[in-house]
């Protein structure tokens, strides 16, 4: 394949040793999963994974809804660690270090161990297959304990992110119905103590399905204990055995719930099943990653994402890879954190996002400078299209010119990488995820469902169903079905706009719907216009996104006011960006929020967010208004 424009190709170094060596390997994986996908993921599927017993059919279709490796069993936390433990008992899983700076070693065996310990508890309180609780945790060793401990025994889960308030947790549990949650006293974040135990409490006064929670003691400041609800995990945890056999599941076993923004008020538990997901996170550790068994790997998100879930804990795990795990902020104490920690571990894969990368370039070239990056040899980028100034700055200052930068798109509905450079067969061009992985074949559509032709923007599209996608939306088939299969015609909708060029590069442009992407953070626009209406003071709210050098878009809030004031109006701001930060979490904070009489609406009463758009980037409204009520409104928005 010719590539046009400039491009990066693999250094004869890097293709040399590869997993996937060179553009004709690729091609030939591409046109295999074409030609026959069934054979073709079903021999990855057997190769790949442990399984209990084969399954029985390779792929069920009855659209919207996709079974695969009907009638398999295996078990996932299996897979991830007591089948290493032969060869590979002594190696380190994770590298762990706490934001105050402790370090732990934990090898496969050990965490097998603690896994099993926790699973026995779990029985002891009488959970087990088919039950689901929510975990609520900081990013130490004993959230992906956790995860693996419900996975080993059929325990659905759901892992609510650090950084969410009370009443996002409680949403949560309650969509959910879960009648367990794992939590801890705290954790630490910027020098701070981040108190879930007192968050947890909070949210469960209005959680009647709760009836027990697991506290880990990490941080040892005092917390309240319910008696008869609340125990302590070490407490529970003397005298369980050593050992527990790994439960072997359906393929199809809802292994977790992970909640995302969509285009309501109300997040969507988006369910990923075990064999697919763990079939097509483990290829793309390969794939994607080029993970061998000397690599230190670091995935720099937050097990809370669904980065995490996948790069974090259930796809290096599955390849037995050493991974680090950091609890806390890249400036704790100082810039030099994350390079002080590529250099102490020898890190030789690092995956993070365009704002981190942002958010670091501003520091200046003197942090990582400073500290011995050589082992580096692959980068990974996820979340937001990566802009040239990060990406170049990526390339040269932390990768020296040596490192491939893999750019991956994909979703939490995606479960795994979809479109992405293979680092050593496709050529980079920087801002493009490059072309489609094998198996995945996605598009760039008009609105109803035809090709447009290059260079033209469209809707990306995947066309058809992949083992790894989502089964549906957590109690919600129907939101399922026309969320992600009405939109266009026959085919997956992913919510973003892309084109592809000459060569058939895919450029991701970023989301067509009412979901804004601050930091590679989803929100949905309703989610905190619901948020902030619910303010005493608040009439309505529109929300919509506005371009933001360091976290790609930011929130700006345009807000009426019931009654007539007088208002401090900057006091009243800050009081509205806290509110939010309680109602969802302090990274849904607006950046903006701006007073207004009234919001711009048609004449059926439907906020036209479109020309708040085209005021907060453009400050001048250009499409068509013919359908606004009054259009005073928008010049007195202008003003
Ligand atoms: C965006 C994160 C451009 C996109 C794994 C997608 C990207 C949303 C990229 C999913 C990328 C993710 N280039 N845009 N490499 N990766 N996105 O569910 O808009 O938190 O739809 O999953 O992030 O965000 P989510």
């Amino acid at each position: 394949m010719h590539v046009q424009g400039q491009a990066y190709a693999p250094a004869p170094e890097f293709v040399a040793q590869a997993n996937v060596p060179g553009m004709e390997s690729y091609a030939d994986l591409y046109r295999r999963a074409l030609e026959s996908p069934e054979r073709f993921w079903a021999e990855l599927a057997a190769q790949q994974l442990h399984w209990f017993e084969p399954w029985k059919e390779v792929f069920r279709w009855n659209p919207p809804f996709a079974q695969w490796f009907v009638g398999g069993k295996l078990n996932a936390a299996y897979n991830c660690l007591d089948r290493h433990l032969g060869s590979n008992g002594d190696k380190i899983a994770f590298l762990w270090e706490g934001e105050p700076g402790e370090q732990r070693r934990i090898t496969y065996r050990e965490l097998h161990r603690q896994v099993c310990r926790f699973a026995n508890l779990l029985k002891k309180l009488g959970y087990g297959t088919g039950d689901r609780a929510i975990i609520y945790m900081p990013m130490i060793p004993e959230l992906p304990v956790a995860m693996l401990a419900c996975a080993r025994l059929g325990i659905t889960h759901s892992v609510v992110f650090a950084g969410f308030s009370a009443e996002a947790l409680k949403a949560r549990i309650q969509d959910l119905g879960a009648p367990l949650v794992i939590t801890a006293d705290g954790g630490y974040r910027r020098a701070k103590e981040i108190r879930l135990k007192d968050a947890t409490d909070e949210a469960l006064r209005e959680c009647p399905t709760v009836r027990h929670v697991i506290v880990y003691r990490r941080t040892g400041s005092p917390v309240n204990m319910q008696k008869g609800r609340d125990y302590w995990w070490h407490e529970l945890e003397a005298g369980v055995e050593d050992e527990c056999p790994a439960v072997p599941l359906d393929a199809e076993h809802p292994l977790f719930v992970l909640y995302t923004s969509g285009t309501t008020g109300r997040p969507k538990g988006i369910l990923h099943t075990t064999g697919g997901y763990l079939l097509q996170v483990t290829l793309t550790m390969r794939w994607v990653f080029d993970i061998k068994p000397t690599d230190v790997y670091w995935c720099a998100a937050d097990i809370g994402w669904v980065t995490g879930h996948s790069y974090i804990v259930y796809g290096p795990l599955s390849v037995g890879a050493t991974s680090v795990l950091y609890e806390g902020a890249p400036d704790t104490p100082s810039w030099s954190r994350w390079w002080q920690i590529v250099e102490r571990y020898r890190v030789t894969i690092l995956y993070t996002s365009p704002t981190a990368i942002r958010t670091l370039l501003r520091q200046g070239d003197e942090w990582p400078q400073r500290h011995d990056l050589s082992s580096l040899r692959l980068l990974g980028s996820v979340g937001e299209p990566i802009n040239p100034a990060a990406w170049e700055w990526y390339y040269r200052i932390i990768g020296k010119g040596r490192c491939p930068i893999v750019d991956t798109w994909w979703q939490t509905e995606t479960g795994a990488i979809m479109i992405s450079p293979m680092p050593g067969a496709t050529p980079l061009k920087p801002g493009s995820a490059t072309l489609p992985l094998p198996g995945v074949v996605a598009d760039v559509v008009d609105q109803d469902g035809q090709p447009v032709p290059p260079g033209q923007e469209g809707f990306l599209v995947i066309r058809k169903p992949w083992p790894s996608m989502l089964r549906t939306i957590w109690g919600d088939p129907e939101r399922y079905r026309q969320q992600y299969w009405e939109r266009i015609p026959g085919v997956y909708f992913t919510g973003d706009a892309a084109r592809r060029d000459e060569d058939g590069y895919f450029w991701i442009l970023g989301r067509v719907d009412d979901v804004i992407n601050v930091s590679g953070h989803r929100l949905s626009t309703m989610e905190l216009e619901s948020a902030l209406v619910k303010h005493p003071l608040v009439a309505e709210a529109a929300v919509v996104g506005r371009p933001d050098e360091l976290t790609g878009q930011a929130i700006c809030a345009f807000v009426s006011l019931k009654g007539s004031g007088p208002w401090d109006y900057d006091q009243l701001a800050a009081e509205l960006r806290d509110w939010v930060a309680r109602e969802i979490g302090k990274f849904a904070r607006p950046a903006e929020i701006r007073f207004v009489e009234a919001l711009p609406k048609t004449r059926s009463g439907k906020i036209m967010r479109r020309l708040l758009r085209e005021i907060v980037t453009a400050r001048e409204v250009t499409g068509d208004v013919t359908t606004l009520e009054d259009f005073g409104v928008i010049q007195r928005l202008i003003r």
